[in-house]
């Protein structure tokens, strides 16, 4: 209860208007969002979906549980600075409920040592309209953590009549819903093997099993949602996702030089109508391309990363130098120590707001893993008239 009330004094601030749920994209302007906690941050225990993500020569391979309290610690500090930045350009701060992620989870089919945390909002919740859908998961570890975003998900339903609360179903992750020995403990650490499966689209996750989702795989832009397949994402959960949204035109993407393919935000990152950044090691598709290029859309490289390796006990890529926040058409969140990234983005005619972010990095990743919108103006803008190049999404087959 003293962890719930200490976290209650987050959102207090936060309540003087009533909510209203409305954002259609990633980069219109941001009034409110959901902002992670670090509480009782765990090393996820590994199950099959994660395993074939921690990289071989990861310092978190082999070891699970709570994360070093100075690390918490450090992560609260920096979120409160974040969360007063945000407050200071006009932004409602909102935080889920931390619960005990270092406890056993357990479903009546499997179990595992530990959970995860609250930290990275975007994984678990999908913002589309006046819509919040709480997304499948892929991870055993992350089958619970919906619960954390109850509270205020509740409120929001309360407080907006007509805000629509809609969960995905819960997935079974039995064993069989991956690829038995996808990779073995060699073919782990060659990268070689691990980029051809890519190429190849053969990801862990079995496509029909059962429909699978990360809402941070998918990219909004107004009426067209972009949706990459890969270990977190199966094309039945593309496929979910498409007939639960009848009036977007959902499309799949999945992106080849990427090893480890969790979440298309340090892959393609929109940074304003028209325009996208890709990430060089991992280019968008000639074929998936030709959607963006028919309506004008433009697509740069983002820089290389600042460092050369991401900080201790951290599951992503230093790719998380792209896991922007877009707060309005000037200005873009960035980690203080990424000026390669920052430089870019003053060419292109925005002001980085600079933030230091990088030891929250282990938590499950940067500003936008961290965030989930609530509100941004505008309404839903169809930015991809032509579709004649659209890539179908896949359909079942018997
Ligand atoms: N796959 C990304 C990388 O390591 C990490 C993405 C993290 N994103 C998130 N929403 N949790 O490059």
């Amino acid at each position: 209860m003293l962890r719930r009330a200490g976290l209650r004094s987050f959102s207090t601030q936060a309540q003087a208007k009533k909510t209203v749920v409305n954002s259609w994209d990633e980069f219109s302007p941001l009034k409110h969002i959901i902002l992670g906690v670090p509480h009782n941050g765990s090393i996820p225990a590994v199950c099959p979906a994660s395993n074939c993500k921690i990289p071989h020569d990861s310092d978190m391979r082999g070891i699970h549980g709570r994360r070093p309290q100075h690390s918490i610690d450090r992560a609260l500090e920096l979120r409160e600075k974040f969360a007063e930045k945000l407050r200071s350009h006009g932004i409602r701060v909102d935080a889920p409920t931390a619960q005990d992620y270092t406890k056993r989870q357990a479903s009546p089919m499997w179990d595992v040592d530990n959970g995860f945390g609250c930290a990275v909002p975007r994984d678990t919740l999908m913002t589309i309209g006046n819509e919040i859908l709480f997304s499948t998961m892929s991870f055993r570890s992350r089958w619970w953590e919906y619960l954390s975003y109850r509270d205020l998900v509740l409120q929001y339903w309360k407080e907006d009549p007509n805000m629509k609360w809609e969960e995905a179903p819960k997935p079974r992750l039995y064993d069989d819903s991956y690829k038995p020995n996808y990779l073995d403990e060699h073919d782990l650490a060659d990268e070689a093997v691990r980029l051809e499966k890519v190429q190849n689209r053969d990801f862990v996750t079995k496509d029909w099993h059962e429909p699978l989702f990360d809402a941070a795989d998918c990219l909004r832009l107004g009426k067209d949602l972009f949706v990459q397949n890969g270990f977190t994402t199966n094309q039945a959960g593309i496929n979910w996702i498409q007939r639960h949204f009848p009036d977007h035109r959902v499309h799949a993407l999945d992106f080849p030089g990427d090893q480890y393919p969790i979440h298309i935000d340090c892959t393609l990152v929109p940074l304003k109508a028209g325009l996208l950044m890709s990430n060089p090691n991992r280019p968008v598709r000639p074929e998936h391309k030709k959607i963006f290029e028919d309506n004008g859309w433009q697509i740069v490289d983002a820089p290389k990363p600042a460092w050369d390796s991401p900080p201790p006990l951290c599951y992503s890529s230093v790719w998380l130098s792209m896991n922007t926040l877009v707060l309005d058409e000037k200005h873009i969140v960035c980690e203080a120590s990424e000026l390669p990234l920052q430089e870019s983005l003053k060419q292109l005619g925005f002001e980085p707001v600079p933030v230091d972010w990088r030891d929250c990095y282990a938590f499950g990743g940067s500003f936008h893993c961290w965030t989930a919108d609530v509100y941004r103006e505008g309404g839903c803008n169809d930015y991809f008239p032509n579709q004649e190049n659209r890539v179908p999404i896949a359909t079942y087959k018997e």
